[in-house]
């Protein structure tokens, strides 16, 4: 005999990760990106997954990121890429990658992409093309950054002496808004400041 309770009991468990991270819970509208195209409607709303996104035209591969993922997650689930290629193939995810939006689809693959390998702690870059995830709130005219892995790699104290810089230096740059005497922390799987640009 067909069992409607158990049918339904098996549809509202297949259920339950969707909705614990319901992407429709949001009213939120923030207003339009400077940078998006004209195309695009003048308010999105990045919780709900309608955001206004901007893929390469010669994008060959999609990811449609799932709840509680961020750019490590994504990276390290095809380990294809870095985080600063998938921010330029969808520059909407942002540069502190805090626009990464579950439901939403990324582009992972162009094609004659080569990737040169994963970042290890304590890989050194300097500006050009600013690496992702940067620490969120970095000043503008950070001009070297250095990779902190996911496990705290180099270890916070390593990275101030290699780079001989102060904890003072190194929190105005990263933390601008705080107080330069506190204990702040760097981000385990992001870059941070090292150095100001030259004048
Ligand atoms: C990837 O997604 C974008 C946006 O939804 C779409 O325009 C594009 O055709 C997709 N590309 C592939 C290879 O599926
Ligand atoms: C990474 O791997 C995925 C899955 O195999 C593939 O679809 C994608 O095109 C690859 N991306 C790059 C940049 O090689």
């Amino acid at each position: 005999m067909f069992n409607i309770l158990s049918i339904t009991n098996i549809a509202l468990l297949a259920l339950v990760p969707a909705v614990t991270a319901s992407p429709l819970q949001s009213t939120t509208l923030q207003p339009r990106q400077a940078t998006l195209p004209p195309t695009c409607s003048d308010f999105y709303s990045p919780d709900s997954g309608h955001v206004c996104i901007i893929r390469p035209t010669n994008c060959v591969a999609n990811y449609t990121v799932t709840p509680g993922e961020n750019c490590g997650t994504v990276v390290s689930r095809f380990a294809n890429f870095t985080a600063t290629d998938l921010y330029a193939w969808n520059p909407e995810i942002r540069q502190d990658c805090t626009g990464l939006r579950a439901y939403v689809p990324v582009c992972i693959g162009v094609p004659g992409y080569t990737f040169n390998g994963p970042y290890v702690g304590g890989n050194r870059l300097t500006a050009g093309r600013t690496p992702v995830p940067i620490q969120p709130g970095i000043v503008d005219n950070c001009g070297a950054f250095q990779y902190t892995d996911s496990k705290g790699q180099k270890p916070f104290a390593e990275l101030l002496s290699t780079n001989h810089i102060t904890q003072q230096q190194w929190n105005a740059w990263n933390w601008p808004k705080s107080n330069v005497d506190d204990n702040l922390a760097v981000f385990a799987g992001y870059w941070s400041c090292i150095a100001l640009k030259q004048q």
